[in-house]
C-alpha cells in the first residue's frame, strides 16, 4: 500500500508546489501526496489553482481568519510556503515584521506553537534577503523550539541545469532528523549549462505583441538584459514583467537571419546587433517563462486570464524542479 503524505500548501498562489508534487509522485509510486487544503487571498491565483488541481480545496481566505478546528483536522504531514516577499525586499521597503503582509506567516508561527498544525516536515520558500529578517527569526526560534531540525538553502534553477536565474532562500524543517546540505547531495545538482533555445516555443504562442518597436527597443536598451537562444542565463523574471523593462526579466533577441553566429555573445554584443538592425527585441512568452519555471507540460491556464496577470502570477511563483528536489531531500531525511 501507498504511504499516504497528506499536504498543506500556504500562500498557495498558481500552485507551484502542487505541480511539483505531482511530478514527484511519479517517481515515488509508493508515496501519495494528498494535497488536502490550498489556502490564498487572491482569487485570480485561485482560480488557476482550481483549473489544474480540481479535487483540492481552495480556501479564498486569508491563513488568519481560516478556523484553527479545520486546520487541524487536516493533519498535516507536510507544510509547503511561500509567505509574501515584499516586506523583505528593497522595493517592498523592508519593513518585515513592521508589513502587514508578514501577519500571514507570523499566523503560521503562532499554529505551529499551538500545535493546530504539527508537520513532520516543512519547506518554505521566499527572496534572499529573508534569512536577515526579524520573520525569519521568530520563524526559526519557533521551529528550534519544537525540536525541529532546520537547513537554509539558497539556490537557483541554474544549480538544477535550468538556464534562468531565481535566487530563493529554502527553509527546510524537518521533526524526524538531520537535514544534510543539499551541496552534500552532489548528484541533485546540475553541472551542465543548459541553454535557452529548448525553451523557446515554437512561434504559436510568440504574436506580435511580444516584440518591441525599433523604437521601444533603443529608448530602453541600456537598461535591458538580453539573451540569445544560445546563452546559457535568463534573468529572474519578476511580477512587473512586460511592464517595465528594468530588472524585471530578460529580453530575447532573434536574430534576422537565423544561422547568423550569435554563440557566446553577451549582452551588450547583442544590444549593438539590435543597433545595427540585424535583429529584434522580443519579451519571452508566458509558455516560454512557465517552462523557464519548470512547470510540466500538462500545466495550463484558464482561457480569461490575461497575459498581464500571468506573468504577475509567474513572477511571484517558483521553480517547480527546484522545489520538487527539495521536497523529495526533505522526505529523505
Ligand atoms: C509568493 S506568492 C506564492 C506563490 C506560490 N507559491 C505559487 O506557486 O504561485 C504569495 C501568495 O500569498 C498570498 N497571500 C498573501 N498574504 C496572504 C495571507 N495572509 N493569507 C493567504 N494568502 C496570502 C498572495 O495572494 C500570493 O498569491
Amino acid at each position: 500500500m501507498a504511504l499516504e503524505i497528506s499536504v498543506l500548501e500556504l500562500f498557495s498562489g498558481m500552485g507551484g508546489y502542487h505541480s511539483a508534487l505531482t511530478e514527484l509522485s511519479k517517481e515515488l509510486p509508493d508515496v501519495h501526496f494528498n494535497v488536502k487544503a490550498a489556502v490564498d487571498v487572491n482569487e485570480v491565483t485561485n482560480r488557476v489553482y482550481k483549473h489544474n488541481f480540481q479535487t483540492t480545496q481552495v480556501i479564498s481566505k486569508a491563513i488568519e481568519s481560516v478556523p484553527n478546528g479545520f486546520l487541524k483536522g487536516l493533519n498535516v504531514d507536510l507544510l509547503v510556503m511561500s509567505p509574501p516577499c515584499q516586506p523583505f525586499t528593497r522595493l517592498g521597503l523592508k519593513r518585515d515584521t513592521g508589513d502587514s503582509r508578514c501577519r500571514g506567516l507570523q499566523h503560521v508561527v503562532q499554529c505551529l506553537n499551538r500545535k493546530v498544525i504539527a508537520p513532520k516536515w516543512i519547506l518554505l520558500e521566499n527572496v534572499k534577503g529573508f534569512e536577515e529578517s526579524e520573520a525569519f527569526e521568530e520563524y526559526n526560534k519557533c521551529l528550534a523550539d519544537l525540536g525541529y531540525d532546520v537547513t537554509v538553502e539558497f539556490l537557483h534553477p541554474f544549480n538544477f541545469g535550468v538556464p534562468n536565474a531565481r535566487l530563493r532562500c529554502y527553509v527546510l524543517a524537518s521533526l524526524s532528523s538531520n537535514i544534510p546540505p543539499i551541496s552534500d547531495n552532489q548528484s541533485l545538482l546540475s553541472v551542465s549549462d543548459c541553454k535557452i533555445g529548448p525553451y523557446l516555443s515554437e512561434t504559436a504562442d510568440v504574436g506580435d505583441h511580444h516584440f518591441l518597436s525599433p523604437e521601444a527597443a533603443k529608448k530602453y536598451l541600456p537598461v535591458m538584459d538580453v539573451v540569445s537562444r544560445e546563452s546559457t542565463h535568463c534573468m529572474c523574471f519578476t511580477k512587473s514583467y512586460g511592464r517595465y523593462y528594468e530588472g524585471t526579466g530578460s529580453l530575447f533577441f532573434q536574430p534576422n537571419i537565423c544561422d547568423d553566429d550569435i554563440d557566446g555573445l553577451k549582452s551588450t554584443q547583442l544590444k549593438e546587433l539590435v543597433l545595427e538592425g540585424r535583429g529584434k527585441l522580443r519579451l519571452f512568452s508566458d509558455s516560454e517563462v512557465l517552462k523557464l519555471h519548470s512547470f510540466p507540460d500538462w500545466f495550463s491556464f484558464p482561457d480569461d486570464v490575461t497575459r498581464k496577470q500571468k506573468y504577475k502570477m509567474l513572477g511571484n511563483g517558483l521553480n517547480v524542479l527546484v522545489v520538487k528536489t527539495l521536497i523529495a531531500h526533505l522526505l529523505k531525511s
